[in-house]
């Protein structure tokens, strides 16, 4: 590969490659020949991506030797769903794909999740590779192997874990993303800042980070490879990803899917945030830090919902497992902690999180 191009090894069973850098989707057909040979693509993607990235896509693939089916769904998080799914299957099975073959899924962290899924049960599973267009899908999404549609219980909960074959992001494409997808990607990098790489949020803080995208991709996915290398299956370390995540998919369930992923992973890392530290859970002041950071990069801080609505919806999420919820506690800027809380504390937390 090119210098210009970084590349980072998932060693999960079987391992495979996260490349990152400049005009990969153009060139997407030479690297995925020399990973998996020509074979017949499915490339999935939605009704925003397709005009942009598809021809160019489709047309390396061909020139590569690879014969080429396409299908594009309706773009937006209402259509993560089983009529969705159900279109994209049919569609793999219209267009005669075997054992053999490969889904493509072209677009953010919906197309991922909906092309993976689609993948991962049809024929009882053949392979995907990924091509992440948004900074939310290039720096957590498409990586890792998660895949889901939303039931109208709640988020993801329907879903297998499928690890993608390869990951080829091309970070040409972010300089043309709208600033509100551009900073719900961000919001998914400032959570891994927190989890675990103080330099990684300082550059948000610093707002230096529009200069260097490649490099703030390379430390998400670097760290994120390693959690996924240990705790394949999130049985135990890999539920610290979910940092903000249990208020921020309640968000997204209470406002019907209308604030986007990272926008409600933010407000949730926030509420999280001051929940830790009134709570005295955290090792020190860290909320106005954490809360000063995503504001400064767009994305909000609260929610106009009740403690009781979002605590209600966060118990339908599937982080629930008996009577006791895992939340994910900051306590500095790169360290944070799993705690188990019955589910009758947490709507107290919610509160004491959601008091500015
Ligand atoms: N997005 C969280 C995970 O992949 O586990």
């Amino acid at each position: 590969m090119p210098d210009a191009i970084e590349t980072i090894e998932v060693h999960t069973a079987p391992a495979y490659e996260v490349a990152i850098g400049p005009g990969l989707l153009a060139q997407c057909g030479q690297y995925l020949r020399s990973m998996i040979g020509p074979l017949h693509m499915a490339v999935v993607t939605d009704s925003i991506v397709a005009p942009l990235y598809l021809d160019a896509v489709a047309a390396s693939l061909q020139s590569a030797g690879f014969s080429v089916s396409t299908h594009v769904f309706a773009a937006g998080e209402p259509h993560k769903n089983f009529e969705t799914l159900s279109e994209i299957l049919e569609f793999l099975a219209d267009a005669h794909l075997t054992r053999t073959d490969c889904v493509a899924a072209l677009g953010g962290g919906v197309t991922g999740d909906m092309a993976g899924f689609a993948a991962g049960c049809y024929l009882r599973g053949i392979r995907c590779v990924q091509l992440p267009t948004t900074l939310l899908a290039a720096v957590d999404s498409s990586v890792g192997g998660k895949t889901a549609i939303d039931l109208r219980a709640g988020k993801n909960l329907a879903g297998v874990f499928l690890q993608p074959t390869a990951v080829l992001c091309d970070t040409d494409c972010l300089a043309s993303l709208p600033a509100d997808v551009f900073a719900d990607g961000a919001a998914e990098a400032i959570k891994t800042g927190v989890l675990a790489d103080e330099l990684l949020f300082s550059l948000f803080e610093d707002g230096t980070l529009a200069a260097a995208p490649g490099q703030i991709i390379a430390r998400c996915v670097r760290y994120k490879a390693g959690v996924v290398e240990r705790d394949e299956k999130e049985q135990g370390e890999r539920r610290l990803l979910n940092l903000g995540h249990t208020v921020g998919h309640a968000i997204e369930a209470c406002s019907a899917f209308t604030i986007p992923h990272g926008h409600a992973v933010a407000a949730g890392l926030a509420i999280i945030a001051r929940a830790a530290e009134r709570l005295g859970w955290a090792e020190g002041p860290i909320a106005s830090r954490i809360a000063a950071c995503l504001s400064k990069n767009g994305l909000p801080t609260g929610a106009d919902f009740s403690a009781q609505a979002l605590t209600a919806a966060a118990l339908s999420d599937k982080k629930r497992t008996g009577d006791r919820i895992t939340l994910v506690i900051p306590r500095q800027i790169g360290l944070c902690e799993l705690k188990r809380v019955p589910v009758a504390e947490l709507m107290p937390i919610i509160a004491a999180g959601l008091e500015v």
